[in-house]
């Protein structure tokens, strides 16, 4: 299925200033290669740009004497990389969670919270309450941060208007929110996140309205082109979760799920069987789980701020290279487990708890990262084709980006080949 940020974002970037680029004086430039197995390193490397593609990536001096008519655009010796990809966000949402950050710390659990009418739903309330503009701004503002933060294609999932209308209305506001700035962004219906007030003791109606009524709905608009579900003790079951995405699947969407997050309960198999694009937390996932994964080609989308957060443990990187998994990081910003606002600080921390390497990380949050959302033939590398989407950071090797903690900062992020401003990470753009 034809995804919509690639062409969208086209509009977005002021055309003329972004048709054939030489980025050159670089310290190296890094990527995926086609298949996403390797990192290819070109040391003092230059890539060619021409109308929003990758023409070429290689040799500056080769590079330089062929594109000779190209506008030269000097990386001042620094790393270059793809932009990143976020591929797990709940960017849409109103207010914050600290007093039950709070609660937490005091030793409150996160499924009493949530039985007793807290966390999810106290977000869908403010969210609910919130005028839409302003949900829409606060999602472009948080959109503007990201890129700041080097992050050029983000998924943004709805899931804190619970009822199926207020879902769809939620889908709606995100893309309004994405037309205001320069992103790519994916969006995801997580349709099963908490179970709405009015469907208390109907879940089973619940279920048969997103599929009979809601899916094909945001299917026909063109709303989502991703499915999301809960699937845990505290979320839906196994049954519930299966019902929703294989009629998604039937209708098109892409499937994932919140797997294995707070118990075991075989989530993880599901998407296997399913053949999800990804499956993501798995704290609770076994090695077993892993080679489930890895054998269905669905990568496994680890989420360290949720899992420090709730005082979950990570897989180590060795058991998951012996599983063969394809693995991505992502923020999973969200009030509640992640109020994580910079995917490079994740991925610092994945390295320090799993042992993850700076090739791992870099495939993590670029190559698999679009993988996960089904974009890989052009986003999440740099290689001829793809999407001229790079950053520059403020570093020189590969191995200072999962290094530094507060994170590498990026000095420049271009999108379609062009050089946009960045806002600072405190600005925001919308007032
Ligand atoms: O990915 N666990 C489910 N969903 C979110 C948290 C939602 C919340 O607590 O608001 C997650 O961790
Ligand atoms: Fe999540």
């Amino acid at each position: 299925m034809p995804l919509e940020p690639v062409q969208s974002v086209a509009s977005k970037v002021v055309a003329g200033r972004s048709a054939y680029i030489l980025l050159h004086n670089t310290s190296e430039v890094v990527t995926a290669d086609l298949e996403g197995r390797e990192v290819l390193r070109h040391q003092r490397g230059a890539l060619v740009f021409r109308d929003g593609r990758v023409l070429e990536v290689g040799s500056a001096l080769e590079l330089s004497r062929r594109h000779a008519e190209a506008r030269p655009l000097n990386a001042n010796g620094r790393l270059v990389t793809p932009g990143l990809v976020d591929c797990h966000a709940h960017m849409i949402f109103a207010g914050h969670r600290a007093g039950e950050f709070q609660r937490r710390l005091r030793g409150e659990d996160y499924g009493a919270i949530a039985a007793s009418g807290g966390g999810i739903r106290e977000t869908v309330r403010a969210t609910v309450a919130a005028h839409p503009d302003g949900l829409e701004k606060s999602l472009a503002n948080r959109l503007e941060r990201w890129r700041a933060n080097g992050c050029t294609t983000v998924e943004v999932k709805s899931g804190y208007g619970l009822a199926p209308d207020a879902e769809v209305r939620l889908l709606e506001l995100i893309r309004g929110g994405a037309q205001r700035v320069p992103a790519r962004v994916h969006r995801t219906a997580l349709l099963l996140h908490a179970v709405p007030e009015e469907y208390r003791d109907r879940r089973d109606r619940l279920i048969q309205e997103l599929c009979d009524v809601t899916l094909p709905d945001i299917r026909r608009r063109d709303l989502a082109s991703a499915v999301d579900v809960f699937c845990d003790d505290l979320g839906f079951d196994l049954g519930e979760c299966r019902r929703v995405l294989s009629s998604a699947r039937e209708l098109g969407f892409a499937v994932k799920l919140h797997a294995e997050q707070t118990s075991r309960t075989g989530g993880a198999m599901l998407a296997a069987e399913l053949k999800a694009c990804s499956a993501d937390h798995l704290e609770c996932a076994t090695e077993e789980d892993w080679r489930a994964l890895a054998e269905a080609e669905v990568v496994g989308v680890l989420l360290p701020a949720a899992a420090l957060t709730l005082g979950k443990s990570l897989p180590e990187a060795a058991m998951l290279r012996r599983a063969g998994a394809r693995v991505a990081i992502a923020t999973d910003f969200n009030p509640g487990t992640a109020p994580a606002q910079s995917l490079l600080e994740c991925a610092a921390l994945a390295s320090r708890l799993c042992g993850f390497g700076a090739e791992e990380i870099l495939l993590a949050i670029t190559w698999n990262a679009a993988r996960a959302l089904r974009v890989e033939s052009e986003i999440g590398h740099l290689n001829p084709g793809a999407c001229a989407d790079a950053v520059v950071w403020e570093c020189e090797r590969l191995e200072e980006l999962p290094y530094w903690m507060p994170a590498v900062r990026p000095d420049c992020v271009m999108m379609r080949g062009s050089d946009l401003a960045l806002p600072t990470v405190e600005r925001r753009v919308w007032p």
